[in-house]
């Protein structure tokens, strides 16, 4: 049988990582897509033959198609998680139009992107994930550009899983609260915000890159076969909660 191909956009670290080693493990061929193309190809070659790299970057639309073209020349695509994001902090009355933009540009529109050339290339009855946040349902202080950039994901996903259902391809958003990546390493540094965050956890812990990724698998397996259009919560149960005063707590060092 041919092996199924699956491109991970954003898969040199922390949950785009565990997601290809998982997608690996279950016999896929997986393409590593990243803006940081030495860490994607370290990456995929600590995947042995199972794995490829390609550069990509989200923001810009003839990067993702090459990405798509790579992916394609691999094999049968059957599979696409959208994993690249960012985010600034600050309160509203002292955003910063560019950190706003950059915001958008990677969390949003790298997300229509990667899900336009994913409906132009995926084989029917393929499948994509878009790795969107609890902040797309819960607001926090101080993060209005991501809050905003992850509840369109939502939405846009949903539009999606609309127009591909014919096809039978499936698209369905991962929603993590706090886990421990790189990309969070900034926010540990803020006294009080991780302890807070664990308050309104009612499973206590913050999560792990695989407890992301054993989702994604879940989602891109034939045992998702009749859930598209979702919004998994993959939290410890924090959407049922509060989220920590970002901005408080960010206020209180500054003031110190
Ligand atoms: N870590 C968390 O607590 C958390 C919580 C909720 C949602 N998320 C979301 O999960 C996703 C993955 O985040 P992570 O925590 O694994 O972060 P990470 O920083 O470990 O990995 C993100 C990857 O995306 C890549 N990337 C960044 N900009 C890119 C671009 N323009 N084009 C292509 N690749 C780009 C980075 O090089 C990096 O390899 C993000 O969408 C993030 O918003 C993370």
């Amino acid at each position: 049988m041919t092996q199924p191909v699956a491109l991970i956009v954003g898969g040199a670290s922390g949950i785009g990582l565990a997601t290809a080693h998982a997608l690996a493990a279950r016999g896929d061929h997986v393409v590593i897509a990243d803006l940081n193309a030495e860490a994607a190809q370290q990456r995929a070659a600590e995947l042995g033959d199972s794995a490829s790299a390609v550069a990509a970057d989200v923001t810009d639309e003839d990067s993702v198609a090459a990405a798509f073209a790579a992916a394609g020349a691999a094999g049968p695509l059957s599979t696409v998680v959208s994993c690249a994001g960012m985010s600034v902090i600050g309160a509203i009355p002292d955003i910063e139009l560019a950190g706003w933009q950059a915001t958008i540009d990677v969390c949003l529109t790298g997300t229509m992107l990667v899900i336009k050339h994913a409906a132009r290339a995926l084989q029917d009855g393929g499948s994509i994930v878009a790795i969107s946040s609890l902040n797309g349902r819960q607001p926090g202080t101080a993060m209005a550009a991501y809050c905003s950039a992850k509840a369109g994901v939502n939405m846009l996903v949903q539009v999606a899983a609309l127009e591909l259902a014919a096809r039978g391809i499936r698209v369905n958003a991962a929603s993590p609260g706090l886990v421990d990546t790189p990309l969070v390493a900034g926010l540990a540094m803020v006294p009080g915000l991780t302890d807070e965050y664990l308050e309104n956890t009612p499973l206590g812990r913050a999560g792990l890159p695989d407890d992301i990724a054993d989702a994604v698998e879940f989602l891109t397996s034939p045992r998702a076969a009749w859930i598209t259009g979702s919004a998994f919560d993959i939290n410890g149960g924090a959407h049922l909660k509060r989220y920590p005063d970002v901005l408080g707590k960010v206020q209180a060092l500054a003031e110190g």
